[in-house]
């Protein structure tokens, strides 16, 4: 069973065709998909809150002839201690799909292990492939030029990832950047460096995986094509919001650190924002910052990617 776990489930060429169909989706809004999950139910199971990708994928379900149903951890009982591996295999005998936001990325694994669908991550602590993909998807729509390949407009261009990196959104960008061939450098504090999970992980990737880490911001962003950055405190560590401020307060996206990037690079934040604090409003509102653009692309790219896997399940 093909599931969508982390960014190199897909090879690049594969990703070349995600992005392709998901251009699709985007050009003829809704009708170029009509059908790929009809008869379809995919169920969400959500231990953390969400906006984007919980409104993306139960539109795109929608969208493509499926029915979404959203399920609260704490409403099934999942909450209340049922295994993991049952949980999977009772909602295999009901659902095509299983879309996955939780805490432990071994979580993720085991659903996928026990489960007899195609099971898609929708944030771990670990990684959170879907914004990664809808991220590369959204520059390369700027950067492709007419029909070529939206996957080789990426090959070579540089992410600069300020702020709190060793986290979800860095490690994913870190694999992601593997994946597609482009240069990573990331800024962060001292003992901010990119942890043994992802470090590990990579070695396990047989593309060439490298990154490069600084303390300091100006470095980080030379010659950069995208500034990214994320929440300083992510989802579960509320409590440490006081000490995480205090460590990664130099390396907020200011507009004189986006200035130092190259003339035409592109500001992305996966959203949630927290305007002063990891980025200033005007970074926000610069005209090169596609934050929305990025919102937008989850629907679309998530379509591929569901499309993608049913059609494997259905193989
Ligand atoms: N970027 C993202 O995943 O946003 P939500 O937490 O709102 O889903
Ligand atoms: N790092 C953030 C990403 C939210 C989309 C979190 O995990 O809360």
């Amino acid at each position: 069973m093909k599931h969508f776990l982390k960014e190199t489930d897909f090879g690049p060429r594969e990703a070349a065709e995600i992005f392709a169909m998901a251009r699709e989706f985007k050009r003829s809004r809704g009708r170029a998909s009509n059908g790929v999950l009809a008869g379809q139910t995919w169920a969400m199971v959500f231990s953390k809150s969400s906006t984007r990708t919980r409104v993306s994928f139960e539109v795109g379900i929608h969208e493509l002839g499926g029915h979404p149903l959203f399920l609260n951890k704490n409403d099934i009982q999942l909450g209340r201690g049922e295994t993991i591996e049952d949980t999977a295999r009772v909602l295999s005998r009901f659902v095509h799909g299983l879309v996955v936001r939780t805490f432990e990325h071994a979580d993720v694994e085991r659903l996928a292990a026990a489960g007899g669908v195609p099971v898609i991550n929708a944030l771990t602590d670990f990684l959170h492939p879907c914004q990664i993909y809808t991220d590369a998807f959204t520059a390369a729509e700027r950067w492709a030029g007419p029909g070529e390949d939206l996957v080789a407009a990426l090959r070579g261009r540089k992410i600069a990832y300020v702020g709190d990196t060793c986290f979800n959104m860095a490690n994913s960008w870190i694999l992601g950047a593997s994946l597609f061939g482009m240069k990573i450098a990331l800024a962060g504090p001292k003992g901010f460096e990119p942890a043994a999970a992802i470090r590990s992980q990579l070695k396990t990737e047989r593309r060439k995986a490298e990154y490069q880490f600084t303390m300091d911001p100006f470095e980080a962003v030379a010659d950069a094509d995208i500034v990214y950055t994320d929440v300083w405190t992510s989802m579960g560590q509320e409590e440490e919001a006081k000490r995480r401020a205090a460590k990664l307060g130099r390396y907020a996206v200011t507009a004189k650190l986006f200035a130092a990037a190259k003339k035409d690079a592109l500001f992305m934040h996966c959203l949630p924002a927290h305007p002063g604090e990891e980025v200033e409003q005007a970074v926000l509102d610069n005209p090169r910052s596609v934050i929305f653009d990025e919102a937008e692309n989850r629907l679309h790219v998530q379509k591929a990617i569901m499309a993608r896997l049913a059609a494997a399940a259905k193989a």
